[in-house]
């Protein structure tokens, strides 16, 4: 099996274990389902025509786009290997909270020599998706407030080598097995998630570091188990016996803001954390469903943890990250600990004494972020989500709950979460070769689901747990690595990046097809690199959100400016524009304007990862293009696809470039659109482990370089950027 395109971080970051062999049936399931799944697929057919797209466009005051912009103001940024953040002419980036940073009392300055400790209380590793979250000048929620807010972000994962996070330590760490307890304990406090309350003066930000609002949720927090798989036997645990509770969460990646004002993250590559004994199969019995899930999830019998916490000792913070059958039942052990990950978490950033709700009806899976259309009055809340694995499936659910518009502003926000989120129909897309799709329904209504040959469902909480199995069963199309959706304000069209597949093939076992169609090669320096190895952005427009139909076509397709413009660069990207990897999607609900942000490994031999803005058209602004490749045996085999219409500076413009090593990711705004948030991501991530005390060998010493904070060892930081005018940011 090809690796990962790229990076170190992808070795845990690009899990491989779709095995379906879906493309190979689709006549087959395509007959099953004009018989039974398109009945299941749906509320669509009785109601869609109630509101058209005119009834989607009127409603897009949710986002407001109060300061929406048509043009594209600023001049674009060159490609860049500096390692240095890089804004237009005219904009300053300042780092406002990065790796360390002391969040709650009683911690002292972060030293940023690996000696530092009390991980709980600082700021996290890793940031990733972040929310925005105003405050009024009395410290009350707000939807309005420009100089004050709180900023919610995942910490996804740690910058590291052989096992050990080895940036927090100061001989870099153990790099053998067993792990140091107190090692352990620093690198399971800096995942998770923060809250941090920052305020600005004029055009200058600073975080709070004694704000009450600030909050450190980390793989050790309380967290409540909501939704069909509340109460599984599935998630029965020595920790918790009735599968109500769990602790923490983990590897947390994209972000969504919910309609009612909470925060959403994505639990993602988390199967890595576990390791399993090699007789654990054995232990199971070989044909038992747990066994059929830890195989489908990424975790064999054998698997090793990626940092080995499971070694740290004997207490129970340890233990749990072995997912083996060590005892006589599950009540006494952890054999079910990774059925408690895999989810998106949602958590009420005004309130620091609430546990995390695990929001189990959005389905188990490597979830990037969550995103919602805009919510209609009297209609169900519609959320979309993407798988982040090669091969793996993009999803909406659908609440059985019609959105209320007074729930916009609820007095309990994690309660108005269990009224949409705890009770609704999950869905797989499935992608066709007309530029059509059909939403799939994955629950026990669906007797396909029901019926699957390789893992019997009995209940819709199996279906919440082992949500992959079921989408296998149906049919659903394998993607090139779902990341983040987003939802268009103009239109409410729903945008997916689709990063890179190095497992994509011209006739293989991932064969390109209409809606992944590209398969190539390209070097990075003297490498070879093969599939789709720039990634590409699908849209999809449905005529209500609750339709079970959906038309699709590739907005724009990742590629080196100067490759190629029949097969590679369809997009027809310049030196303004080109970018690989597209990761992070964000529309900003003030402006309108589309931010994709890149974690490359391909394109990095001539430039670090980027953030653009784009103002894309409508889907079907392009038209049909045809792909012909050469098969194996030299046979011809010609892809159909449907693709939007040709960038140019007017729609596709790169505004920021970040240091070395590091990925641009989580997006957010002030209200009015005048400052933006950025997270940078494990900036020098290819240093060696050996070069730890060496700051001359650091890949990248950013953001010290920037004048920011103590030592010179790389550290992930939120930056903010403002216009020196104070203008709008993208105008
Ligand atoms: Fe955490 Fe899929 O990126
Ligand atoms: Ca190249
Ligand atoms: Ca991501
Ligand atoms: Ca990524």
């Amino acid at each position: 099996m090809n690796q990962p395109i790229g990076k170190p971080s992808d070795r845990f970051n690009n899990e491989d274990s779709n095995r379906s062999s879906n493309p190979h049936f689709d006549d087959v399931v395509g007959v099953r389902l004009s018989r039974r799944g398109m009945l299941r697929g749906g509320v669509a057919a009785t109601t869609s025509a109630v509101l058209g797209t005119a009834a989607l466009s009127g409603c897009a005051s949710m986002g407001g786009m109060a300061n929406r912009i048509d043009t594209l103001g600023f001049a674009p940024v060159p490609r860049s290997l500096a390692d240095t953040v890089i804004v237009p002419a005219g904009y300053k980036a300042q780092v406002i909270v990065a790796l360390g940073d002391p969040l709650l009392p009683g911690t002292a300055a972060f030293k940023n020599d690996g000696t530092d400790i009390d991980f709980d209380k600082r700021s996290g590793d890793h940031h990733d998706g972040m929310e925005w979250f105003s405050l009024d000048a009395s410290g009350k929620a707000s939807a309005t407030y420009n100089s004050r807010g709180l900023i919610a972000m995942n910490h996804e994962a740690t910058t590291d080598e052989k096992l050990s996070s080895f940036f927090i330590h100061a001989d870099g760490g153990t790099s053998t097995l067993p792990r140091k307890g107190d090692e352990v304990d620093k690198e399971l406090m800096i995942h998770g998630l923060s809250v941090v309350e920052v305020q600005s003066q004029g055009s200058s930000w600073a975080y709070k570091a004694d704000s009450q609002f600030n909050q450190r949720v980390t793989t050790m927090s309380d967290a409540v188990i909501m939704g069909p798989a509340r109460g599984s036997p599935h998630l029965v645990t020595r920790f918790n016996q009735d599968a109500t509770r769990s602790r923490g969460t983990l590897n947390n990646c994209g972000t969504g803001k919910t309609p009612w004002g909470t925060f959403a993250s994505g639990e993602e590559n988390w199967f890595g954390y576990f390791s399993r004994p090699a007789n654990d199969n054995d232990r199971r019995g070989r044909t038992d469903k747990s066994v059929v899930g830890l195989n489908r999830y990424g975790r064999a019998a054998g698997a090793p943890s990626r940092h080995g916490w499971e070694t740290g000792g004997t207490a129970d913070r340890y233990v749990r990250w072995n997912n083996g059958a060590s005892a006589a039942s599950a009540r006494e052990d952890y054999r079910n600990e990774m059925n408690t990950f895999g989810y998106i978490v949602e958590l009420d950033p005004y309130d620091k004494n609430q546990p995390v709700h695990k929001r189990t009806a959005l389905g188990r899976m490597g979830h990037e972020n969550v995103t919602f259309a805009i919510p209609v009055a009297g209609q169900p809340i519609v959320a979309y989500m993407g798988d982040d694995a090669r091969g793996e499936y993009i999803y909406k659910f659908v609440s059985d709950a019609k959105w209320e518009s007074q729930d916009a502003n609820p007095a309990n926000r994690l309660a108005t979460g269990s009224k949409y989120l705890d009770r609704g129909t999950l869905f797989v897309a499935k992608f066709r070769d007309d530029g059509a799709g059909e939403w799939i329904e994955l629950s026990m209504k669906n007797p396909i689901v029901a019926a699957n040959p390789d893992f019997e469902f009995t209940s819709d909480a199996e279906v919440a747990i082992f949500t992959r199995l079921a989408a296998d069963a149906v049919g659903a199309t394998r993607m090139d690595r779902p990341e983040w959706g987003g939802v268009n304000p103009r239109n409410g069209e729903i945008y997916f990046t689709l990063t890179n597949n190095s497992n994509r093939t011209v006739d293989g076992e991932v064969s390109t097809d209409a809606a992944n169609p590209r398969f190539y090669s390209d070097m990075r320096g003297t490498r070879q690199q093969l599939g789709n190895v720039n990634g590409h952005i699908l849209r999809l427009a449905e005529a209500k959100p609750t339709d079970a139909r959906f038309k699709w076509d590739i907005y724009l397709f990742g590629a080196e400016a100067g490759a190629d413009k029949a097969m590679v660069n369809l997009s027809n990207l310049s030196d303004a524009n080109d970018l690989s990897s597209p990761d992070g999607l964000v529309f900003s609900p003030a402006t309108g304007i589309c931010w994709i942000q890149t974690d490359d490994g391909a394109y990095t031999d001539q430039t670090n990862s980027m953030m653009l803005a784009a103002l894309p058209g409508k889907l079907g602004d392009g038209g049909k293009r045809t792909l012909a490749y050469k098969r194996s045996d030299g046979s011809e085999k010609r892809v159909d696809t449907h693709i939007g219409k040709p960038q140019s500076e007017a729609t596709l413009k790169r505004f920021l470039v970040g240091p070395k090593g590091a990925e641009i990711t989580g997006w957010c705004e002030t209200p009015d659109g005048r400052a933006i948030f950025v997270n940078i991501q494990h900036p020098g991530e290819n240093t060696k482990m050996a070069d730890v005390r060496d700051p001359g060998k650091y890949e990248s010493q950013w953001p010290a370089n920037a004048g920011y904070g103590a030592g010179r060892r790389p550290r992930s930081a939120t930056i903010v950027i403002t216009r020196n005018d104070g203008g709008l940011i993208g105008s």
